[in-house]
């Protein structure tokens, strides 16, 4: 695959400036983004202001030698392919060089050919390492089993529970409301079973339509519909000896809820179209975000299954019962999607408090878009609070003001003043929430809001 120069911004460093007006004529009439440095220090102040993909270092400059910078550059952007120039037969320093971090070495004299072909290689190798990194994380947390960040009391248990429960056969009900990590639990029991080398199989019951639903989870014979050409094994059989995870398990049809009761119970599948049983062994797995024994109450969901699948029960927490671990859930997040495009380190104390200030309704998954998405606009190496969306970038909380010298009236209404803005930075300027937190109607709340003309920027309303 051809790299596309425009993409790239590279460095050259060298303290002889008819080497550096030689590099710039030989690129300039191709695509790349070029800087120019004179020495080491001068080196530095471009990293620190601009993003370099790749920097060619001469080894031999006065002041600061290319070896330190090297070095430097390592340390600080480590995502930066790092070349080095030198003299020609000069084989002792090149060895040096790779041996501190540098990719490769061009010897002097080199021709303009010669040295494009260099910068487009570097380019490639910068190219791969970035795809590498991605198909990792994408492998790891789509195949692999990413364990469970957390250590407040309620994760803590919650872990315990699945040493506990991961070995056994039993059928478990993972219940949780959206984004709180029902699949990452269900992968993490399975990888705690016996069966951690056979298949885990998820299956998203709310994303596959009723018709063909039944064919997928059981298979089907050839001819058993129109359109069935081939006989299929289905879902459930190919988690033979592994773990079938039914998703969102609350939006099976009725007639899919019966069928599945009796694969559970007699442990074999009778494929659509088909008059012959086939014996399975798998274990079950469900999860939902509603409450299935309230679905059971109103009719929609079959009593025997849910007590099939209700076996044991594992509440997995909404966010907002376990802020103490969004410090190290941000982290997290923040060291699987940064890059060396955006290599962000960090997140300020500031934005530390507005993330568990805020209520998170789509839970660890929303934490996760949001961290993906500061990491996407930010500008330096730390998640500030501007970086946050903004319902969630609420102003720092106010103190009381001192009320020494003031009227009783006076300071009475700078007190108000401070409760209701601090109730609105808590509840994400919900007002319905604010006005539940100070424990007055949301009638009166507007009407404060109105007589002490907080603006509405302070409240950053949100429809
Ligand atoms: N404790 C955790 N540690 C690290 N990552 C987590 C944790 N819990 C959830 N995640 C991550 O959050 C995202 C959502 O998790 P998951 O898909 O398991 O949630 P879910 O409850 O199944 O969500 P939904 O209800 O939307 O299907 C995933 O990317 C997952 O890796
Ligand atoms: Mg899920």
């Amino acid at each position: 695959m051809e790299t596309d120069p425009s993409r790239f911004s590279l460095l050259f460093v060298d303290d002889d400036p008819q080497v550096l007006s030689l590099l710039e004529d030989v690129f300039a009439k191709k695509d790349y983004h070029i800087r120019t440095a004179q020495d080491g220090q001068d080196a530095l102040t471009i990293l620190a202001e601009t993003r370099i993909d790749a920097a060619l270092v001469d080894l031999r400059m006065p002041g600061m030698d290319g070896l330190t910078l090297l070095k430097e550059i390592r340390t600080r952007y480590p995502g930066i392919m790092v070349s080095i120039l030198t003299g020609y037969g000069n084989v002792e320093d090149a060895v040096k060089a790779i041996k501190s971090g540098a990719v490769d070495f061009l010897e002097k004299p080199f021709s303009p050919v010669r040295l494009c072909a260099f910068m487009a290689n570097l380019c490639r190798i910068w190219e791969l390492n970035e795809e590498n990194k991605t198909l990792r994380a994408n492998v790891e947390s789509r195949f692999g089993f990413d364990p469970l960040v957390g250590k407040s009391t309620i994760m803590l248990e919650l872990k315990e529970m699945i040493a506990q429960v991961g070995p056994s056969r039993s059928t478990i009900l993972i219940q949780g409301e959206t984004g709180t990590g029902k699949e990452l639990v269900a992968r993490a029991i399975h990888a705690h079973s016996p069966r951690a080398r056979n298949s885990f199989v998820p299956v998203d019951c709310a994303a596959i339509s009723e018709t063909v639903m039944e064919s997928e989870l059981f298979g089907h014979t050839k001819g058993a519909f129109t359109g069935a050409h081939i006989s299929t094994l289905g879902l459930i059989r190919s988690a033979e000896k592994g773990t079938l995870f039914l998703d969102e398990v609350g939006e099976l049809s009725s007639s899919t809820q019966a069928k599945l009761l009796r694969t559970i119970q007699e442990k074999e599948v009778r494929p659509v179209g088909s008059s012959q049983n086939h014996p399975v062994d798998i274990r079950v797995l469900a999860a939902t975000n509603r409450d299935l024994g309230t679905e059971v109450v109103r009719g929609f969901f079959r009593e025997d299954l849910y007590y099939r699948l209700n076996v044991l029960t594992i509440h997995v927490p909404p966010l907002r019962d376990i802020k103490e671990d969004i410090s190290s859930l941000a982290t997290h997040f923040l060291k699987r999607f940064s890059t060396s495009r955006s290599p962000v380190k960090e997140i300020s104390e500031e934005s530390l408090l507005c993330l568990e200030r805020y209520d998170w309704p789509g839970n660890i998954r929303e934490l996760e878009n949001v961290i993906r998405r500061a990491i996407a606009l930010g500008k330096g190496n730390r998640i500030l609070p501007e970086d946050l969306p903004e319902n969630i970038y609420t102003p720092p909380f106010l103190k009381p003001p001192e009320s020494i010298g003031l009227s009783l009236e006076s300071s009475l209404a700078s007190y108000e003043i401070a409760a209701i803005k601090n109730a609105l930075a808590q509840s994400g300027s919900n007002r319905k929430k604010a006005a539940r937190i100070l424990k007055i109607g949301e009638a009166t709340l507007y009407r404060k809001i109105r007589k002490y003309g907080i603006k509405n920027y302070e409240l950053r309303v949100k429809n």
